[in-house]
């Protein structure tokens, strides 16, 4: 990272060409230029004042619910643990150890991503570290006049909980994430997502950058095509709608076919988990897909969250996590696991035709008479992610552009 910028020009003209894309009325919206995908000093310039600078989310708090318990995580070049300590907290830390730098937990060593500690001891001259990071054991060190475990604890990074799920910023100045992302709550608070369970979590590999992958999971125009068969019969993209433009988020609603609705027998089929009794008339009717800038993509129906925990670690790579969280009741019911079955499958079948058009898009941005296509208004949701890039450029860099 902060490598030096191969070519100042272009990524001028890069910025230059987000801020007219961004400028124009909602019906003259075009996409991106091709290179805000695929180029390095593009990419770089995001890391530093995007990813560095936001939120980003890591976890959700039903997969570490034990003392002990917690998950391994790579991001942006850090190599983290969220771990749940004895004071029952949850704790966002360095899993690199203070003694000569060596990973805690290196897949290498057979580690997996998760599980359940009292400790955490490096492998390489066994220091042993609590779950809150303090440096609790290290061997044959008296002699050094100078060592003081105190400040040899795992560095922590500042995280936040907000309804359930976890967050970290590498900005120590930015507000918190229940300031930032006030516009979600009057349509996610009172989904109970602090109780709910993640019960399906499948990773892919994504030959794309991080933006196709946000783009495509906000825009339901998609569903007449990608989804022609999966999501266009239960949310007809031309139904779709965009809330207008809030700063930190964005929300667009995604009704269920109006013969779903007015069909009991087709609604209880699309009902596969319990449906909280907390939930708006409005709620019961339709999906919607939420954007928490940057990257916190949520997609809710009636009786489910689906979130996604996207990983970039590269202009054309990234690791993506789909998940599924549904309230804890729904495993009473009889059939539950016949249910999470096929929800797992229906959520690994639409992803993978997401897959499929965001792997060819990323290609298509490569070659070389492609130019910025007009987007439909029902791409609204594009538009307004456009608008925070450039607020994020406009931020960044004051004094170069033209206000
Ligand atoms: S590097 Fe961890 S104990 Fe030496
Ligand atoms: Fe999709």
């Amino acid at each position: 990272m902060n490598r030096t910028v191969s070519n100042p020009e272009k990524l001028t003209a890069i910025q230059e060409g987000i801020l007219e894309a961004a400028d124009r009325p909602l019906a003259e919206a075009i996409a991106l230029p091709a290179e805000a995908y695929t180029d390095a000093d593009f990419y770089d310039w995001e890391l530093e004042h995007i990813f560095k600078k936001q939120w980003l989310c890591l976890g959700h708090i039903s997969q570490i619910p034990n003392i002990g318990d917690y998950i391994n995580l790579d991001l942006l070049g850090e190599r983290l643990v969220i771990s749940r300590d004895q004071e029952n907290q949850i704790n966002v830390l360095s899993r690199v150890c203070m003694h000569r730098g060596m990973d805690l937990m290196p897949d290498a060593f057979g580690h997996s991503q998760h599980g359940n500690r009292r400790s955490f001891i490096c492998p390489y001259h066994h220091w042993t570290y609590a779950l809150d990071g303090t440096l609790m054991g290290a061997p044959e060190m008296d002699n050094n006049v100078g060592f003081e475990p105190q400040k040899c604890r795992l560095p922590a990074f500042r995280s936040e909980v907000w309804e359930g799920f976890i967050l970290l910023t590498f900005d120590p100045e930015l507000e918190s994430v229940t300031t930032l992302y006030s516009g979600l709550l009057p349509f996610v608070g009172h989904r109970q997502m602090a109780r709910m369970e993640m019960v399906a979590n499948v990773q892919w590999d994504c030959q794309f950058n991080w933006k196709i992958l946000v783009e495509n999971f906000m825009e339901p125009y998609h569903h007449m095509g990608a989804h022609h068969k999966t999501f266009e019969p239960l949310m007809p993209a031309a139904g779709t709608w965009t809330e207008s433009e809030t700063a930190h988020s964005i929300t667009c609603h995604l009704p269920l076919a109006k013969r779903i609705v007015e069909d009991t027998a087709a609604y209880q089929k699309l009902i596969e988990f319990y449906l909280s009794p907390e939930l708006k008339p409005e709620d019961r009717q339709e999906y919607a897909v939420y954007l928490g800038e940057p990257t916190f993509l949520l997609f809710i129906g009636p009786d489910r969250v689906y979130w996604y925990r996207l990983q970039p670690d590269g202009p054309d790579h990234m690791t993506l996590n789909t998940t599924l969280l549904v309230l804890p009741e729904s495993k009473q019911a009889e059939n539950y696991e016949q249910c999470l079955k096929d929800a797992t499958e229906s959520l690994q079948r639409f992803h993978l035709e997401d897959m499929e058009v965001c792997t060819a898009v990323q290609a298509g941005l490569h070659t070389s008479r492609y130019q910025s296509g007009p987007l439909s208004h029902l791409e609204m949701p594009i538009w307004l992610f456009q608008r925070y890039l450039a607020k994020r450029i406009r931020a960044a860099c004051p004094s170069s552009f033209s206000p």
